[in-house]
């Protein structure tokens, strides 16, 4: 396993969107396992490869409960609106209040190409939900409704929730 380098806001990799999966290989496996050793050191509760500069539509989530390792994800049901604070590992030191489903249902592939849905409220949702936008190239700096100074927020562990 390796850590990977995040790029950064100023990549325009970031813009572009990435590719279904087709392949269930090593090299995927590979890029999975860098993907969250890469996330826990940050650290951070999501990932996706274009941060990494890979153009595949893949991530890695967990916001403290388990890994979930999320292929060609996809929300096929959304219920209701969340307004959270969201930081992205990708626009460090940026936080700001974005509405998002309080519920969704994703459909997505695991590591093995098998299909799975996860059902997911709160935290989990936005962090899917935020994920799949990387996947097309969409940062949560496109949806802030309002920039936060985290100074001013209670919530000390915000800073580590980053996607
Ligand atoms: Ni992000």
């Amino acid at each position: 396993m390796a850590i990977r380098n995040i790029r950064t806001e100023e990549d325009n990799i970031l813009r572009k969107k990435s590719r279904e999966v087709t392949k269930f290989d090593k090299r995927l496996n590979q890029l999975l396992d860098d993907m969250a050793e890469t996330m826990y050191a940050a650290p951070g509760i999501g990932l996706a490869g274009v941060q990494v500069g890979t153009l595949k539509r893949v991530a890695v989530i967990d916001i403290g409960e388990n890994l979930i390792e999320l292929i060609n994800g996809k929300v096929i049901k959304e219920e209701g609106t969340q307004v959270e604070i969201e930081g992205c590992l990708s626009i460090p030191d940026v936080y700001g209040k974005v509405e998002r489903p309080e519920k969704v249902t994703v459909s997505y592939l695991d590591r093995d190409g098998v299909h799975n849905e996860i059902y997911a409220e709160g935290l989990l949702a936005v962090a899917l939900s935020h994920e799949i936008d990387h996947f097309d190239g969409i940062l949560f700096r496109d949806k802030v409704i309002e920039y936060i100074d985290l100074e001013n927020v209670e919530d000390e562990e915000q800073e580590n929730q980053q996607l």
